[in-house]
């Protein structure tokens, strides 16, 4: 392979820079040359498309967001849309290219990869939710930028004897406020896998804890579950206790990369190149019980992943 292109799609997360830089910097060391296309998919059908050195990687591995841009493209479903791509790629050289986002952005590498076009996905999302792997770039920070924000909420919770709803990502699914719950020590965890929501099971919690002197009650609730103003008006109304909400949104998304996710971001961007220098074509990077592995992206896709029980668990008893 002698030229490889390389993108971000979807959400962005923290630690896709560093990604990026690793495998601009992997495929130019082994003589390849690199693309850069902007915006993804999008930038990909417009030619938003350059060449890379190995000065364009420097100092963002600290860097939240991604260099390249990133977007949503809905209508790379279409199969006129991916041969399209695909005709663009051929036109510019690019004979394998790195897909960095997340379940979405996989579909299209998968598409692209019907049309000869080698393609690696790379898990990058917030929400932890691609099941082929146990990591995906940017979960660690967005976790602790949230926990760094519930402690915060907690300190005025508690000054003002509130209870305090607050709402994390995740999308469908509940990791982030899973781990959220267990590092602040929160009264209780809302999440879509283990949707046991019983409201008044809440509030009687929440009246005996006043009793016993609790200053403060925090609910982390996931996005999943949603509906955290009208639930904070719900509870007020039935406990007699202040209640807020907040959903701090995407300052989850932004923000300098935790090591981990540095590392992981790393790792999984030189083995992209090495699974593409290998002829290797739709497949995706992934950390499988502390080993760096690859899949065939169809195979991934049907993967299901579901929540750590013993996690769960151990946030009910504590
Ligand atoms: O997938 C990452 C994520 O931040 C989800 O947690 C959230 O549901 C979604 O993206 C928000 O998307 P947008 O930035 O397009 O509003």
């Amino acid at each position: 392979v002698n030229v490889i292109g390389v993108l971000t799609s979807g959400g962005d997360a923290p630690g896709m820079n560093a990604a990026i830089r690793a495998v601009v910097r992997t495929a130019l060391k082994e003589g390849i040359k690199v693309k850069g296309i902007r915006r993804g998919f999008l930038g990909l059908l417009e030619e938003d498309i350059y060449d890379m050195e190995y000065k364009s990687v420097s100092d963002i591995i600290n860097r939240g967001g991604t260099i390249l841009h990133t977007a949503r493209c809905p209508e790379f479903v279409k199969p006129e849309v991916v041969e399209k791509a695909a005709q663009v790629c051929k036109k510019h050289g690019i004979e394998g290219l790195v897909v960095i986002g997340g379940d979405g952005s996989f579909r299209g590498a998968a598409d692209l990869a019907k049309h000869g076009i080698n393609t690696v996905g790379v898990p990058g999302t917030i929400d932890l939710d691609i099941a082929c792997t146990d990591y995906t770039i940017g979960f660690d920070t967005a976790v602790n930028t949230a926990i760094q924000t519930v402690d915060k909420v907690r300190d005025t919770s508690t000054s003002h004897e509130r209870c305090s709803i607050i709402e994390v990502m995740g999308r469908h699914a509940g990791f982030i406020a899973l781990w959220c719950g267990i590092a602040n020590g929160a009264e209780d965890i809302l999440i879509p896998e283990r949707y046991d929501y019983d409201e008044q099971h809440i509030i009687d919690k929440i009246n005996r804890r006043r009793e016993t002197g609790k200053k403060h009650y925090i609910i982390i609730n996931a996005e999943g579950i949603g509906d955290s103003h009208a639930m904070a008006e719900r509870i007020e109304k039935a406990t007699g206790m202040e209640t807020r909400a907040t959903i701090i949104g995407h300052a989850q998304r932004g923000g300098s990369p935790t090591a981990r996710d540095r590392v992981y971001a790393a790792a999984m961007g030189a083995k992209a190149v090495d699974l593409l220098r290998k002829g290797a074509s739709n497949r995706v990077v992934a950390h499988v019980k502390g080993e760096f592995v690859d899949y065939d992206i169809a195979e991934a896709l049907a993967m299901t992943k579901d929540i750590n029980q013993y996690m769960y668990d151990l946030s009910k008893r504590l």
